[in-house]
């Protein structure tokens, strides 16, 4: 009813690391360079507002950051792309390329007499572009091309419902503000909600036009239902602790139920200085959900894997390892939500919604149909109670089978979460060499198994072809085949089977 979500690209996948206050492109260069020497997977690092001309969207601060193209070509090398943040609110002063230019467009929403309507915003005083005008849209879609210039490949909006600073009532824009509504006019009681959505659709349309040939990558803070169609969202400021930690999963697995299958929490929290024990569980809870990005604000602690000792970056490592592995898998899930609406995280219940006992859990989720992920949400904890749906389930980390439905208590030491995957599931995996390879988990004596893959080229907009496999039994083997019209053949990856030792 609300759309099909937005195809991330491939590289929207991985691992994101972000700041409010990097400063300076050298400070970029540092932390890039931790992640390669420490042998951390990193795909994206995105770039706030402390990059910009004295906040400026659509500008960059060119004593610190003077050359940001060179920059991203870097990244790029090492296979690392820039995400930069675009705020709606534009600074109200002549001479601001995209204010001149905005006002020669009537493009900035206006109160009832007719004048623009202004507010304050990061840049100061600021006026705000109606995003619920096709012509508006249209324009502010075009000004994507300065961010493509400097060699950015992905965009964080943000401030976008939208904010403006006030010391007393709604830290918006005011109630009358005028608003188009695609031409029928109206209010911003009607505009409020869908401004983000708007913002989202002028965004997503101007990058379809400037790089026709790839995949628009975008993050709103703000949004409404339908969002998904141009991109995914974040947590917001969420508060560094164990409750913080809590809510992530509460909210990437709500926004999924509700059409929204792309989020994640600032992993580590927004604000304030996480324990290593806390950023480790947090870090862990995150390389499994589709957003695996760490981002803090400007007065916050570090984030850096390597900031908590070598214990947590141990097993930090692991868990990024771990999410490089599972790309093949994240991908296919995305394939998924945009052609069924299955989120990538689901509750338990969505394996059996007449498991009662399924209902009440909110501590654990299945990440697509074959993996079960119990993360740890509680300090001091080294094991934790897990409910099981029904069937047999592998603990990925010790082979050990478990039959459910049923309460099960397992080992959840720091280095790992609990994950378990589902007897028979055939899941696409990246091995070693990079190429693609079929991880499969023995079905149950006497059952099949299977699963779905699909080969992504990473970006573009070739459909691949859903592959379908089966898994069984034939003697003392587990036979994997690729369902095809005249019956099934052999795989054409690799093939690991595990569990079998379990009968
Ligand atoms: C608020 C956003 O939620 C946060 O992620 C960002 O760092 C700050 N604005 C500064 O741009």
């Amino acid at each position: 009813l609300t759309g099909a979500p937005a195809l991330p690209p491939a590289w929207a996948l991985g691992h994101h690391h972000a700041r409010w206050g990097f400063g300076s492109e050298q400070e970029v260069r540092r932390i890039v360079a931790g992640y390669l020497e420490h042998g951390l997977p990193l795909d994206a690092v995105h770039l706030d507002i402390d990059h910009l001309d004295a906040h400026q969207v659509f500008t960059v601060d060119q004593d610190r950051f003077p050359k940001l193209p060179v920059l991203a070509e870097e990244l790029r090398r090492d296979g690392i792309r820039l995400v930069s943040i675009v705020d709606p609110a534009v600074r109200a002063l002549a001479g601001n390329a995209v204010y001149d230019g905005g006002l020669a467009g009537e493009a900035f929403v206006r109160d009832a007499s007719g004048e623009v309507v202004e507010g304050v915003a990061w840049p100061g005083e600021a006026v705000f572009p109606d995003f619920t005008h096709a012509r508006v849209r249209e324009w502010w879609g075009g000004l994507y091309e300065e961010r493509l210039a400097q060699g950015f490949s992905g965009f964080w909006h943000d401030m976008n419902e939208p904010t403006s600073f006030t010391a007393f009532g709604e830290s918006t824009l005011p109630r009358s503000a005028r608003h188009s509504l695609e031409g029928r006019g109206g209010d911003h009681r009607e505009a409020h909600n869908v401004y983000a959505l708007c913002m989202a659709r002028a965004g997503f349309e101007g990058l379809r036009k400037l790089t026709p040939e790839e995949r628009p990558f975008l993050l709103s803070r703000s949004g409404w239902a339908g969002m998904q169609r141009y991109g995914g969202t974040w947590s917001g400021d969420v508060a560094t602790g164990w409750p913080g930690l809590r809510a992530s999963l509460a909210l990437v697995m709500g926004l999924g139920l509700c059409g929204v299958p792309y989020s994640g929490p600032d992993v580590g929290g927004f604000d304030g200085d996480p324990s290593p024990e806390l950023y480790l569980r947090w870090f862990q809870l995150g390389a499994y959900l589709p957003l695996f990005r760490t981002h803090a604000s400007l007065r916050a602690g570090r984030r850096e894997p390597w900031e908590f000792g070598d214990e947590v970056l141990e097993h930090a490592r692991v868990a990024l390892v771990e999410r490089r592995r599972l790309l093949p898998y994240f991908m296919t899930l995305a394939h998924l939500a945009r052609r069924t609406g299955a989120p990538f995280v689901r509750p338990l219940w969505w394996a059996a919604p007449e498991e009662r006992a399924l209902r009440d859990c909110d501590d654990a989720f299945l990440l697509g149909d074959s993996l079960l992920v119990a993360p740890v949400l509680t300090p001091g904890a080294d094991r934790r109670a897990v409910q099981l749906p029904w069937g047999r389930w592998y603990d990925t980390a010790t082979g050990r089978a478990y039959e459910g439905p049923g309460q099960v208590l397992v080992d959840a030491p720091l280095a790992r979460i609990p994950v378990f995957a589902r007897a028979g599931a055939v899941l696409p995996v990246r091995g070693e060499d990079g190429g693609l390879e079929l991880e499969v988990w023995a079905p149950a004596r006497g059952r099949t198994g299977g699963g779905l893959v699909v080969p992504d080229g990473g970006d573009g907009w070739e459909e691949p072809e859903i592959e379908r496999y089966t898994a069984r039994w034939t003697g003392s083997r587990v036979v994997v085949e690729r369902e095809g019209e005249d019956g099934g053949c052999a795989p054409s990856y690799p093939v690991r089977v595990r569990g079998t030792a379990e009968r």
